[in-house]
C-alpha cells in the first residue's frame, strides 16, 4: 500500500463524524454518495468542503451581507424544515434579501435533495431528532427510504466513517473471524463483528504470501478485464506474444517518454504493450488534450510515437476531438487507484508504478507469469 492512499484511508477514517445506525433517516446511502458529489461541485466554494464554512458565520460581510452558514450541524440549517431546506436551495438567498445563488435548473430536484442528504449526514443524532420535531410541527411527513443500500452489518460502522467511498462486500480471510473488505482502490481488515479496523497488508508467514498484495492484483485484473482492448493503443510483439503489458501512460509526462522509447525492446522480446491513456492533471491540459488526438488518429501507434517525441510529422486526426477512451482511460486510473504515470500492470495484476527500464520488464514478466 502507498504511504499517501494510507494516509487518506486513516484520516478519512478518523475525520468522519460516526452516525447512529439506530436512527433512521430520510435519505439512504445512495442519497449521501451523490450529494458528496453534487456539494463539492456546487456548494463548497461557500460552504466548506466539510460544510463547516465558517465559525463567524454570526457576524456581517464588509457589504452587510450574511456570510455563508455552515451547514454541518453546528448553526442554523436545523431549524428549518426539509420544505423550507428544498426552497431555499431552489430559489437561493433573493427571497430573504441574501445573497447565496438559486440552483432552480441548475440542479434537479433528486440533486437537491441528496445535496441537503450529504450535509445532514454529518449531523449528531441529536440535532437530527430536533429537527424531525420541527418537520412534524410542520406537518410535514418525512418520506422513508426507498431502498436502503445492502449493508452488511460487518461493513456497517467502516461505511459510516467512508462515506462517500465505495466499500466492497466483506470477504472471509484464513484467520479466524478476521474480514478483508475493499474500500475504494484499498483494503482494510476488519474484526470483532466489523467494530474495528486495521489497515496494513495481511501476510500468512507460513508461504511468504502477501495476501492483500494478491487481493489488489486480483481487484486489478478484473477491473482491467471490464475496459476493452479498442479502447487501448497497442503496440504488438515482433513474433508471437509471450506476455502482455499494459502500461498507463501520458503524452505529456517524461518517463512516460523514456519507456516508450524502449517499447522496441519489449516487442522484440515477445511482448505485446497496451497502453490506457491517463491524463495526470485529470480531464485538462496538455496531456489530456494530445492524448484526445491521439486516440482520435486513424493510426494510433503512429500518432502515439510522434505525441511522444520518438516520431516527427502531424497527428491526423480524422476531424475528431472526442476520444471518451481518455476519459474511460482516466476513470479507469483512479479506480485502481492511481495518482501517476507512467503505470505498468504486469499479466499477474500487479502494479508498478513509476518507470522501471525495458530490461527489468522483460525479466519481471517472466517471472510473474500469469496464475
Ligand atoms: C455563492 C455562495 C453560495 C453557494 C455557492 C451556496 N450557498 Fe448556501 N448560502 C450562502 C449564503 C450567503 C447563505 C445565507 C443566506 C444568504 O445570504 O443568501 C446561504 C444559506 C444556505 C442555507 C440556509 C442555512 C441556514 O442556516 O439558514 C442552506 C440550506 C444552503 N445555503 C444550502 C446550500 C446548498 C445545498 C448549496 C449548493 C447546492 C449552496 N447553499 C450553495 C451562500 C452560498
Amino acid at each position: 500500500m502507498k504511504p499517501y492512499y494510507l494516509v487518506s484511508l486513516v484520516l478519512g477514517l478518523l475525520q468522519m463524524p460516526l452516525l447512529s445506525a439506530e436512527t433512521s433517516r430520510w435519505y439512504n446511502d445512495d442519497q449521501v454518495k451523490q450529494g458528496a458529489k453534487v456539494f463539492a461541485a456546487n456548494c463548497a466554494a461557500c460552504h466548506g468542503k466539510n460544510a463547516e464554512a465558517t465559525k463567524e458565520w454570526r457576524k456581517r460581510d464588509a457589504n452587510g451581507n450574511l456570510v455563508p452558514p455552515p451547514l454541518n450541524g453546528t448553526a442554523h440549517a436545523w431549524h428549518h424544515p426539509l420544505k423550507l431546506l428544498r426552497h431555499t436551495v431552489r430559489k437561493g438567498g433573493a427571497p430573504v434579501g441574501g445573497t447565496m445563488p438559486p440552483f432552480e435548473g441548475k440542479l434537479s430536484a433528486t440533486e437537491i435533495d441528496s445535496a441537503i442528504a450529504w450535509f445532514q449526514s454529518m449531523w449528531s443524532d441529536e440535532i437530527y431528532t430536533a429537527w424531525s420535531k420541527r418537520n412534524a410541527d410542520d406537518g410535514f411527513q418525512l418520506i422513508k427510504p426507498k431502498q436502503q443500500s445492502a449493508d452488511s452489518p460487518t461493513t456497517r460502522l467502516l461505511r459510516q466513517r467512508l462515506r462517500g467511498v465505495e466499500v466492497g462486500k466483506p470477504q472471509k480471510t484464513e484467520v479466524k473471524d478476521l474480514y478483508q473488505v475493499r474500500a475504494g482502490s484499498e483494503y482494510a481488515y476488519l474484526f470483532s463483528g466489523g467494530r474495528y479496523a486495521l489497515i496494513g497488508n495481511l501476510i500468512d508467514l507460513q508461504t511468504g504470501q502477501n495476501l492483500t498484495e494478491q487481493a489488489k492484483e486480483k481487484l486489478t485484473l478484473q477491473l482491467l478485464e471490464t475496459f476493452p482492448e479498442s479502447d487501448m493503443v497497442i503496440y504488438p510483439p515482433e513474433d508471437t506474444t509471450q506476455q502482455t503489458l499494459t502500461i498507463l501512460t501520458d503524452t505529456d509526462c517524461p518517463y512516460c517518454r523514456k519507456l516508450h522509447k524502449e517499447i522496441p525492446q519489449l516487442q522484440k522480446a515477445g511482448i505485446r504493450v497496451r497502453y490506457i491513456p491517463f491524463p495526470r492533471g485529470g480531464k485538462q491540459g496538455k496531456g489530456y488534450a494530445d492524448m484526445k488526438a491521439v486516440w482520435c488518429a486513424k493510426d494510433r501507434t503512429v500518432a502515439m510515437d510522434i505525441a511522444k517525441g520518438v516520431n516527427s510529422g502531424d497527428i491526423d486526426m480524422n476531424g475528431c476531438m472526442e476520444a471518451a477512451a481518455v476519459d474511460r482511460g482516466y476513470e479507469f486510473g483512479l479506480k485502481i487507484g492511481l495518482r501517476g504515470t507512467p503505470a505498468i500492470i504486469l499479466q499477474n495484476g500487479r502494479m508498478l508504478e513509476g518507470y522501471v527500464p525495458a530490461d527489468r520488464l522483460i525479466e519481471l514478466s517472466r517471472t510473474n507469469q500469469s496464475q
